[in-house]
């Protein structure tokens, strides 16, 4: 696949680094709103980011309306919420300000507020009629990578399944990423997010349609994760951690537009969409096993992930090293406290089958997968992963 054509695109703006934040208000300023929309949730009002954001835009002439119903692995009713407050406001503008949840609803809020129709009429690929309200996004955890991505997750409770909206208007007009504003995440939190952050590079470098300039971005995202979470989960305010991080989620989001993931985030969809697991736990406690599936179809790229964590690979054969990433994959999760199995996180092991019928049936991502998966590979490696 070296020689497929990649249609690789980003927000307009990328503004990072510590203290990036403190842009905003000229940033805004140059596109002329009068009044934003910051949509948020309440983690993220408790950890007094607001103001932060929201005074220095004021104090720059801009009207500023704060909307903060997003919750963790938001409805699709939530973006109705957010639409109606940015109508009450008379916002110009939408800015996402947290972690993926908050980005993604703000991502389609500036859509839904501008074109006809809902949430619902534009999950696919490609089905967002046209563009929406400038927006802008901040992230507050490294991450989903939502800031440099064409896509927005929400889930269906009805169908207890996660759905994603991919449409370039989608690209946010900017993305800011500053460390600064991550220093305050929990550590639990700081794992499952970071976790997310190297599954999105794993999958997008050992993905079937995998191409060699997102196999760059996809490898130093692998890098910083190895070098970098330990120390963001365990001393939060270690900003050299939180930036490593903060670069290695943008990178890895990087991967996602052209690329994309594969079996292990389709996987994860009926855990977070029926046991409510938050996304990246559900991706971390996944992701071994189905390296183990996968790793037949290409030993030297799971050699190279080896070798990209840190682990010493000389003298090993490929195979050897291929099996060496599985093995820190584990030792990351397990240095980092995560949950070593389905079986605690309130998953039945009978829920299995059903589960399995689910992921395979998001054939966006299934399709991806390096190795060719039926859905009783899925039951077995839910099995594997239990
Ligand atoms: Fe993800």
């Amino acid at each position: 696949m070296s020689n497929r054509i990649i249609d690789f695109q980003i927000p307009q703006s990328l503004v990072m680094g510590v203290g990036a934040s403190k842009r905003l208000p000229d940033i805004l300023k140059k596109t002329g709103v009068k009044k934003v929309l910051i949509v948020t949730d309440q983690g993220i009002v408790k950890a007094s980011l607001v103001p932060l954001i929201c005074e220095p835009i004021e104090a720059a002439g801009i009207g500023v309306a704060v909307f903060d119903g997003v919750e963790p692995d938001p409805r699709i009713e939530i973006v109705s919420a957010c639409v109606s407050a940015f109508q009450a406001a008379g916002a110009e503008a939408i800015i996402g300000l947290g972690g993926g949840s908050s980005i993604d609803i703000a991502k389609v809020a500036s859509i839904v507020a501008a074109q006809s129709g809902l949430a619902g009429d534009y999950i696919g690929i490609g089905k967002v009629p046209g563009p929406g309200f400038p927006h802008f996004a901040l992230p507050t955890t490294a991450g989903t990578g939502s800031e440099v991505t064409p896509i927005a997750v929400l889930s269906d409770t009805t169908a207890h399944l996660k759905k994603g909206i991919v449409s370039e208007y989608l690209y946010p007009r900017a993305a800011i990423i500053d460390p600064e504003l991550m220093v305050s995440v929990p550590p639990s939190v700081t794992a499952y997010t970071g976790m997310d952050t190297l599954t999105h590079a794993i999958e997008a470098y050992t993905n079937r349609f995998a191409a060699p300039f997102i196999d760059a971005f996809a490898l130093e995202t692998i890098r910083l994760t190895g070098r970098h979470l330990r120390r963001a989960v365990t001393c939060g305010i270690d900003i050299e951690a939180r930036a490593g991080m903060a670069r290695a989620a943008t990178l890895g989001g990087m991967c996602l537009g052209s690329v994309n993931t594969a079996a292990v985030h389709a996987m994860a969809y009926p855990l977070g969409g029926t046991y409510n697991v938050p996304h990246g736990l559900a991706n971390t406690v996944l992701l071994p096993a189905v390296m183990e599936f996968n790793m037949p179809s290409n030993l030297d790229k799971f050699a190279a992930i080896a070798e990209a964590l840190g682990e010493e690979t000389c003298g090993l054969s490929t195979r050897e090293a291929a099996l060496l990433a599985i093995q820190a994959v584990k030792d990351l999760s397990v240095d980092i406290g995560i949950p070593q199995g389905m079986r605690y996180l309130g998953i039945p092991q009978d829920a299995i089958p059903t589960m399995a019928e689910g992921a395979i049936e998001v054939t966006r991502l299934m399709g991806n997968n390096p190795r060719t998966i039926t859905v009783k590979d899925v039951q077995k490696i839910y099995e594997n992963a239990y």
